[in-house]
């Protein structure tokens, strides 16, 4: 990691815009009594979102986040780049415009220049504020009371002091990546990868959030690395139940998604859509509108989110799932890749 620090001090400076919107406060959690199928199928968009050419000499659009609010659509995302990783913010309200929405560089905040990558967005209601959770070699978060006002971000605030020590024994020769944030009633949980099998929970009370998480536990693991990789999401659903999807490079070395369920986040987690034959979402069960599909990666990204809380709660009928693909035949080196977004439309919801 340090040597993507060391890189990032390299990054350019472009000047951000900002718009001003107030926090809004989210609606009650709806008490679903639909449950999620145990397979998947799904339509995908072509292209939706790419680096634009506006001096930045950005690859790839990676990682994205995204929640439904105030009538429009808000997407983090990690901007990839030889030069390393930083975070980028834009909004729009139809998905047919996305690729026309404004990039605000997230180094113009308070988050400063220096490795940061994968965040995930979401709002604290017990502190009125929009959190955005990253990577930075530790896992860190920065606040915001306006998730319309890319200047207004904190500057980064570590959760831990250091690499955990569970993760240290665990993560061979791994990276420690892609941390995730979901709460219940009582607590908060922080989730992360090591790219070498391991999934890991932390968590801490709901009223001391975002301090004093705890030295993490494995959460789930898997001997075959590749088959528990990165990019976890944890959602809420149902009554009482949680969704989680772990990224997995499947037997073709391309990336899929694999699904698990629980009644609470602690786990166990059981196999919902877990295997490659049976996966949450793969170039398998992903139909495409081209006869040639634009990827054959389906790829860290999330669930369009539209209730706003640090629950996030989904409906577990049609989901949509925001996605990373890259063309195929692409030769760049890994961080120089031509990352793009699309969205995935679920076709077999029963309700
Ligand atoms: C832009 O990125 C490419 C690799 O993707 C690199 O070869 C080139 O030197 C970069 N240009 C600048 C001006 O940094
Ligand atoms: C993007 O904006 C340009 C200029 O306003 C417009 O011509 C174009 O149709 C827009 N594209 C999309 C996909 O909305
Ligand atoms: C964190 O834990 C310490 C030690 O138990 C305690 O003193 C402190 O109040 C806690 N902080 C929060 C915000 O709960
Ligand atoms: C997981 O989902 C399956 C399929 O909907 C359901 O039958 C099962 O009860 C769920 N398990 C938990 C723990 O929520
Ligand atoms: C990849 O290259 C092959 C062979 O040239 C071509 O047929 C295919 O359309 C390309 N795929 C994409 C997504 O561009």
């Amino acid at each position: 990691m340090l040597y993507k620090m060391l890189q990032f001090i390299l990054l350019a400076t472009v000047a951000a815009a900002a718009a001003i919107n107030g926090p809004s406060v989210s609606p009650v959690l709806s008490r679903q009594t639909a449950n999620l199928p145990d397979t998947f199928e799904w339509s995908s968009s072509g292209v939706l979102v790419s680096a634009k050419d506006d001096g930045r000499n950005i690859s790839g659009i990676k990682d994205p986040s995204i929640i439904y609010h105030n009538n429009a659509y808000h997407v983090f995302a990690s901007t990839a780049q030889a030069a390393g990783y930083s975070l980028v913010y834009f909004t729009f309200t139809d998905f047919a415009q996305a690729n026309n929405a404004t990039f605000h560089y997230l180094d113009q905040s308070a988050i400063g220049t220096g490795y940061r990558a994968a965040p995930e967005v979401f709002f604290f209601e017990p502190h009125n504020l929009w959190y955005l959770v990253y990577q930075n070699g530790n896992a860190a978060y920065s606040t915001n009371t306006d998730i319309t006002d890319p200047t207004a971000w904190t500057a980064p605030t570590d959760f831990y002091s250091g690499t955990p020590d569970t993760v240290t024994a665990n993560i061979g020769d791994g990276y420690w990546v892609d941390m995730w944030v979901i709460c219940d009633a009582t607590n908060c949980h922080l989730f992360s990868s090591d790219d070498n099998g391991h999934l890991y929970r932390s968590q801490t009370a709901l009223s001391s959030f975002p301090a004093n998480m705890s030295e993490p536990v494995i959460a789930l693991s898997d001997t075959n690395k590749y088959a528990l990789f990165e990019a976890s999401n944890v959602y809420a659903y149902g009554p009482e139940q949680y969704l989680l999807l772990v990224e997995a490079f499947g037997s073709d070395g391309n990336r899929y998604f694999r699904s698990w369920n629980a009644s609470a986040i602690e786990g166990p987690w059981t196999g919902l859509a877990d295997t490659e034959a049976d996966p949450f979402a793969r170039s398998s069960n992903v139909v495409f509108a081209d006869e040639v599909a634009w990827t054959e990666s389906i790829s860290h990204g999330e669930v369009v989110r539209t209730v706003v809380d640090q629950r996030l709660s989904i409906s577990p009928c049609g989901l949509r799932y925001l996605y990373q693909g890259v063309n195929p035949n692409a030769t760049e080196s890994y961080d120089s890749l031509p990352w793009t977004l699309g969205l995935l439309t679920q076709t077999n919801s029963a309700c």
